[in-house]
């Protein structure tokens, strides 16, 4: 099949798009209001977007409370999900007004970030502190409506729990990292395998 999703429709009973680019890594998002109330979320149009010096990228569809507290505070912490908090990240995503306490419906530990005046999820077991670098509100070529915002984070603080580490490596069959597929579906990274460089 082919379609432009532009000026067409895909013709199917669910939106196909989220399906094909997958797994997304799910950046479990912390930060805290203007009036200091504590928030969470799940954002997995999230990834890496450089490395030296390092930034994470997550997009926003529409303005949600997670961007509002970015842009108030200049800051946000990174929560990566391991396989034993799916289940409490996905309460986290639950439509509650700002006041809501994302951290108590998910039932996780609330503590403060290192580098950034920030909370972070205490049972993570890899914190990524970030500050905000800037936001690009999308404006698509073909005039359609659109309300999706790209928040860059610049990375100030990388805490990494000591048990998923061996022999100087991060070993992400220990993290068991969960990601985002198509419609309500997941999966777990726990297999992982490694090829040479050619020439290394
Ligand atoms: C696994 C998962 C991934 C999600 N990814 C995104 C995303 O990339 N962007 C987005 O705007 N919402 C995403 N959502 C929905 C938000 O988590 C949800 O709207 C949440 O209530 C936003 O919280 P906030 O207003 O406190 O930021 C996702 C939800 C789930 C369960």
């Amino acid at each position: 099949m082919f379609y432009d999703p532009r000026t067409g429709t895909h013709g199917l009973p669910h939106n196909p798009w989220t399906a094909l680019v997958t797994p997304r890594p799910i950046g479990w998002v912390s930060s805290r209001s203007a009036t200091d109330l504590p928030n969470l979320a799940p954002y997995s149009f999230f990834n890496a977007a450089a490395t030296h010096p390092p930034f994470v990228m997550l997009s926003s569809t529409p303005r949600k409370d997670s961007l509002t507290n970015i842009e108030t505070t200049g800051v946000f912490a990174i929560n990566i999900v391991g396989a034993e908090l799916a289940e409490a990240m996905s309460r986290s995503s639950a439509p509650v007004p700002p006041e809501v306490n994302e951290f108590s419906i998910a039932g996780v530990t609330e503590r403060p970030c290192r580098s950034i005046d920030a909370p972070c999820v205490a049972e993570s077991t890899v914190v990524i502190e970030c500050i905000l670098n800037r936001v690009i509100s999308l404006a698509p070529k073909s005039g359609l409506p659109c309300d999706t915002h790209i928040v860059l984070g610049e990375v100030t603080g990388i805490e990494i729990a000591d048990h998923v580490m061996r022999d100087g490596r991060v070993r992400t069959d220990l993290i068991r990292p969960v990601s985002r597929l198509g419609y309500l579906d997941y999966a777990v990274t726990e297999q992982t395998f490694e090829i040479p460089r050619p020439g290394s």
